[in-house]
């Protein structure tokens, strides 16, 4: 294997930066390397914030460009301009939810948008030496556990949302385009991450602002579907060296090794979040409410990551509980941004929507 093969790469595209994931991914990658130019592109959906990025903006070795990824002739163009030599793919749409009412949204960004960027990449890189392609995708395209098992990168793709069959439909043409054009890729699919910046849609940090303001809890069906659960730096340095350290080709999984059923894990969030805002023991849980079930929810994720641990040495950092606490003390430092990214329709598209059974 080539180790360290991008340390000669200097302009670097990092698509979805304003989002979860890639304003973790962003912030690591202009603080530990100065000498690359990032360029987060980003069109800003309702997912997309900037303020996730204010610490780094000003950085000289940073720039955003506001652009959509479905938009084939501009991506060219901007390939063309900056001359990318290394390509991290985030931006997607991301929530379950959202694609069971809305599954054209996800074919058009996740499908189209990634063939789009794949083209751009193939046509600007006469010479692949050196350069990369990285696609971040999720465990979910593997479909679902029983009570046993875990998924490994040779598990079979069986999706079962249009969320998980749009990711796998993106990881097929990533591989079909390594195979075909010979463009150098890489890929690794992540288990659930949680942390600071995410959107509160995802079930760590609605429950954290549901508590907060004393709304219910929405828990679908029994609470018994089971995930693996990473903090998302954690889940940036494994992008780091995948990025850095990878063979060309390859696929790798990451995950937390840390499976929790949704009850459990809410009832823990239930008593951290009694503790921080000093309610009596219990106050949290009476909001728990089981609501009518995610339609075709898939019962358990688990990931065996022995292959990023052995090959390129890395594993996560944190005790689930530690980073657990960690995220709530940063939700509730952060109640202006919370604030920001609840306004406007927010309230519409979660709140409110659920009644007890
Ligand atoms: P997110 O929804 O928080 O962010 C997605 C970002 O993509 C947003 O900034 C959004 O504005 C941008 N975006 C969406 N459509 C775009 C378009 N057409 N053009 C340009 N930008 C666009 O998502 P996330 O949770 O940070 O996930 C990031 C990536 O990681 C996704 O590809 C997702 O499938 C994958 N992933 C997520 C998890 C998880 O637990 N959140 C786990 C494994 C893999
Ligand atoms: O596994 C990786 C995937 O994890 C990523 O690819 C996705 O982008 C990310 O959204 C996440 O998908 P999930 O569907 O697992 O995450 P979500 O936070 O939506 O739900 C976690 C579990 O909690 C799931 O079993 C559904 C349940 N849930 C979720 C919400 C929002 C509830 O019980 N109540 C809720 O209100």
């Amino acid at each position: 294997m080539k180790k360290n093969r991008g340390i000669n790469m200097k302009t670097i595209l990092i698509t979805g930066g304003a989002g979860f994931i890639g304003s973790h991914v962003v912030r690591r990658f202009v603080k530990k390397y100065p000498d690359y130019k990032i360029v987060n592109l980003d069109n800003l959906t309702y997912a997309g914030n900037l303020a996730n990025l204010r610490d780094i903006e000003r950085e000289p070795n940073y720039e955003f460009v506001k652009a959509d990824i479905t938009a084939g002739e501009l991506m060219k163009v901007l390939f063309n301009e900056y001359r990318f030599e290394g390509v991290i793919h985030l931006a997607a749409e991301s929530h379950v939810d959202r694609s069971i009412s809305n599954p054209m949204e996800f074919i058009h960004t996740n499908i189209l948008g990634t063939v789009n960027l794949l083209n751009a990449a193939r046509l600007t890189w006469e010479d692949p030496e050196g350069k990369l392609f990285y696609h971040i995708s999720t465990d979910e395209v593997y479909g679902s556990l029983g009570d046993t098992g875990f998924f490994y990168e040779t598990t079979a793709y069986d999706p079962r949302s249009p969320y998980s069959a749009s990711k796998a439909s993106s990881d097929h043409l990533v591989r079909a385009y390594h195979h075909t054009y010979k463009l150098p890729v890489v890929i690794s699919n992540c288990s659930n991450n949680y942390g600071p910046y995410q959107f509160p849609e995802k079930l760590i940090p609605l429950t954290i602002h549901n508590i907060k303001n004393n709304k219910l809890i929405p828990v679908y069906g029994k609470g018994e579907n089971i995930r693996d659960w990473l903090f998302v730096e954690d889940h940036a340095a494994a992008i780091d060296l995948i990025f850095h350290d990878a063979a060309i080709g390859e696929t790798y999984n990451i995950g937390g090794h840390n499976e929790w059923k949704n009850i459990d894990l809410i009832r823990l969030l239930c008593k951290i979040m009694d503790k921080k805002l000093n309610r009596p023991a219990g106050t949290s849980e009476n909001l728990i409410s089981f609501v009518k079930d995610r339609a075709g929810h898939d019962l358990r994720y688990a990931i065996n990551s022995e292959k990023i641990q052995k090959k390129l040495g890395w594993k996560p950092s944190l005790r689930f509980e530690d980073g657990l606490e960690k995220t709530v003390d940063w939700y509730l430092a952060n109640e202006s941004w919370m604030a920001n990214v609840t306004s406007g329709d927010y309230q519409k598209y979660y709140e409110n929507q659920y009644t007890k059974r």
